[in-house]
């Protein structure tokens, strides 16, 4: 089957459907990677041209490959503990300073964390990891870590959690030791099974509400970048209603959103606290 390549058209009308779905914005410059990602999604449903596909993921009997179009659309690179300070302060600071302050009044004893765009669970295993070493000062805590993307290819992996050297390149040796078994033969780490007990997952767009209890913390990094300021206003509305009060929202280097941060108090550059708590 030979594929032509993608007209002006038909790029422009892929690249609207992306951002009404997911709030994404497609650059000009990404129209080769878009069609060759385009072509894959071709070639798994047998489906011989661009138009022919646009219509038939617009139809209600498409409906079913909007989400392995999403997972070809979204990119998911990601690795444990990237951006180390930010895990530095959340075990170093963030819990212990949650643990004192609950010794200061009655249980229940509960902590939420929620790793917001989690793609292949990297992030959220890492923020258990950080747990899991405090385990000492939360004796006791009902804890859940929940890790939501849009892409359930990328949560289907984060569910199996088996990794490769590359995503474990920050995690020293005493850590994967303690937290992950060694497959040597297939080069492979796979988290073990207290630490998988921690987390949670759940398909989740970021435009819309999420149905949950109030997050402590939220960890919100590598995902808004490609978004315009009508959906980064959407989503910072999300995270806003869905923290505690006195709860922490963490920000990623290249989100583009501390100017609609207002009604929380700045801690760091990348932290920010709502009032009250
Ligand atoms: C580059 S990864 C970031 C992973 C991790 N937060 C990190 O910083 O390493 C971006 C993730 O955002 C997800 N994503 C993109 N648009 C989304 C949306 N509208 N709602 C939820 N997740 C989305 C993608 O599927 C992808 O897994």
């Amino acid at each position: 089957m030979t594929i032509t390549e993608l007209t002006d058209d038909e790029f422009s009308k892929f690249c609207g459907l992306i951002y009404r779905a997911a709030g994404i914005r497609i650059a000009d410059s990404k129209r080769i990677m878009v069609g060759n990602r385009l072509r894959r999604r071709l070639r798994a449903t047998g489906i011989g041209g661009f138009a022919e596909y646009y219509g038939y993921l617009t139809s209600a009997a498409g409906a079913g490959e909007m989400p392995q179009f999403l997972d070809a659309m979204t990119t998911n690179e990601t690795y444990f503990f990237r951006d180390p300070q930010h895990y530095q302060w959340l075990g170093g600071e963030f819990l212990p300073e949650l643990a004192r302050s609950a010794a200061m009044r009655r249980p229940p004893r509960r902590l939420r964390i929620w790793s917001a765009a989690c793609s292949t669970g990297e992030e959220p295993y890492s923020m258990a990891i950080e747990v899991a070493e405090k385990r000492p000062i939360l004796a006791g805590w009902d804890i859940r870590i929940l890790g939501t993307d849009i892409s359930g290819a990328a949560l289907a992996e984060a569910r199996a959690g088996r990794y490769d050297a590359r995503a474990l390149r920050l995690v020293e040796p005493a850590r994967r030791l303690a937290f992950f078994d060694e497959d040597a033969a297939a080069g492979r780490w796979a988290v073990k099974a207290d630490l998988k007990a921690l987390v949670s997952w759940k398909l989740h767009n970021l435009l819309m509400p999420l149905r949950e209890e109030l997050f402590d913390c939220i960890f919100i990094k590598n995902v808004l970048i490609y978004f315009d300021r009508d959906s980064k206003q959407v989503v910072v509305k999300n995270l806003l209603a869905a923290l505690a009060p006195g709860g922490y929202l963490l920000v990623g280097p290249t989100e583009g959103v501390y100017n609609m941060l207002e009604p929380l108090e700045k801690r760091k550059t990348w932290l920010y606290r709502k009032p009250g708590g």
